[in-house]
């Protein structure tokens, strides 16, 4: 329950990633880098997460291993995974609260094989399954599905749109009490609860209904990550969580109170989308352990991952150049460019390499970081909840397990003492501990009238 002090509490996420966030992490001494096909490794972490009582666990997806330029060795870690509804089914069956995210993309799917996988999973984990509703922003991902060039965003995000108007029609096919299972009078659902949709756009003709009953929340969890006009819009749209990233509390203002204000447009209220920033802590006893620790995983970064990183940010390759040698200047078609120019300013004020550059961008990679103690990290996130720049964060461990159990151990507890954090689930679906309503049922065509008996 929220406390007296405050009417609200944070929404926490523990975004998951095998052997941590930081690039470096699945080289730490407590990392155990086979973790990517092991079940026993992501069942542990989301106990911890529930333990924890963060309202859910996220899986990010790509359809590719990125082999574009200087990304293929951003996050050697990330090369390979599970597929993420496959291991969220498994992961349902272990745990009873924590809600359970996955990533899917609108582009190289089809929405009523998806609607079906999101409402078959809301059913087996009691109402805790959440859609991160991505448009692939992979590039390589369109060689794996027919194409020899990405969809430009444009299509991506009209096409997400339909796709994700489609999937809300398909979760709205049998009415919630659409199903009587009357064994003596023989009717196993009322016929006049079930509703086609009769989808007709622009990407998509869909028929319907969905094979699948309506789901414990109505609906699974709607979340979103998009940064660009298109995708705000989508997300004002259809979103109930937003992912985002922010090293600044100004910038995390700017972007909360811009997409708020989007909302009214498409009819709803401000509580109706929680904004979640993601959050890379480093948790020490004190500031000195919290920046030998973060010291420890900085030296890890091969360099030629913290080249490529750095190349890309500055836009311009810097593998010839000697890596504890001087950043060179930029090449003149860089001059007036922001972030090159700020990068260049950065190391020639503070006198840093190659690598001391790479070394102070490639720890969180845009998401906001903080290094210190369970009570400075909870200053943080408290000054950005209160400041409207988050509803709650996605937390990034920089290493999996041992930052999860750092932030639940030690930074938890203090959120709970300062009210800001719940002592107990509220309730046994993710909308509950989300705050979010169950969102109601809408058919867009009447009741089917022939062609599916009720006794089928
Ligand atoms: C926390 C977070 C997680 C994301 N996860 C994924 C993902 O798993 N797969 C993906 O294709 N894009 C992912 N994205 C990228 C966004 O969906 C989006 O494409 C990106 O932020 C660029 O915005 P835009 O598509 O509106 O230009 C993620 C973004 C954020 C902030």
């Amino acid at each position: 329950m929220p406390s007296a002090r405050h009417d609200r509490q944070l929404k926490l996420g523990a975004f998951l990633h095998v052997t941590g966030h930081h690039v470096a992490a699945w080289r730490h001494a407590s990392s155990e880098p086979r973790g990517i096909v092991s079940l026993a490794h992501h069942v542990e972490l989301a106990r911890i997460a529930e333990q924890g009582l963060f309202d859910l666990v996220f899986l990010a997806d790509n359809l590719t291993v990125s082999q574009s330029g200087v990304t293929a060795l951003h996050h050697l870690s990330k090369a390979a995974h599970f597929e993420p509804l496959t291991l969220l089914s498994a992961l349902t069956a272990v745990t009873t609260h924590i809600g359970l995210v996955a990533t899917a993309t609108t582009s190289f799917n089809e929405p009523y094989n998806l609607a079906r996988q999101f409402a078959s999973l809301d059913h087996l984990s009691g109402g805790r399954a959440g859609w991160n509703l991505v448009t692939s922003s992979n590039e390589d991902e369109a060689y794996n599905f027919g194409l020899d060039e990405h969809l430009s965003p444009d299509v991506r995000y009209r096409r997400g749109r339909e796709f994700a108007e489609v999937v809300r029609g398909l979760w709205d096919s049998f009415e919630d009490d659409a199903f009587v299972y009357d064994q003596q009078g023989g009717v196993f659902f009322d016929p006049a609860k079930l509703h086609r949709l009769d989808h007709r756009g622009v990407y998509f003709k869909v028929r319907g209904p969905l094979n699948v009953p309506r789901s414990p929340q109505g609906r699974p969890v709607v979340v979103q990550a998009g940064s660009s006009e298109a995708g705000k819009e989508l997300a004002a749209e259809t979103a109930e969580v937003v992912f985002t990233a922010h090293q600044n509390l100004d910038s995390a203002t700017a972007f909360y109170r811009d997409l708020k204000d989007r909302l009214p447009r498409f009819d709803r209220s401000a509580s109706d989308l929680l904004v979640m920033p993601g959050i890379f802590p480093v948790v020490g006893a004190t500031q000195q352990e919290a920046d030998d620790k973060f010291g420890e995983l900085q030296e890890l970064i091969l360099p030629e991952v913290g080249v490529s990183l750095l190349s890309k940010m500055i836009g311009f390759d810097l593998s010839s150049f000697p890596v504890d040698g001087p950043v060179p200047d930029l090449p003149p078609h860089l001059h007036g460019s922001s972030r090159p120019e700020l990068l260049l300013a950065k190391a020639r004020r503070e006198n840093l390499s190659i690598r001391g550059l790479y070394q102070g961008i490639a720890g969180a990679r845009g998401h906001h970081q903080v290094v210190g103690t369970p009570e400075r990290i909870a200053d943080e996130m408290q000054s950005w909840f209160e400041a409207d720049a988050a509803d709650g964060f996605n937390v990034m461990s920089p290493t999996l397990p041992g930052g999860l159990i750092d932030f639940v151990t030690f930074v938890v507890p203090v959120l709970q003492r300062r009210g800001l954090f719940r002592t107990r689930y509220e309730g046994s679906r993710l909308r509950d501990n989300l705050g979010l309503p169950v969102p109601k049922f809408r058919s867009r065509t009447g009741p089917l009238e022939s062609g599916l008996g009720a006794t089928q």
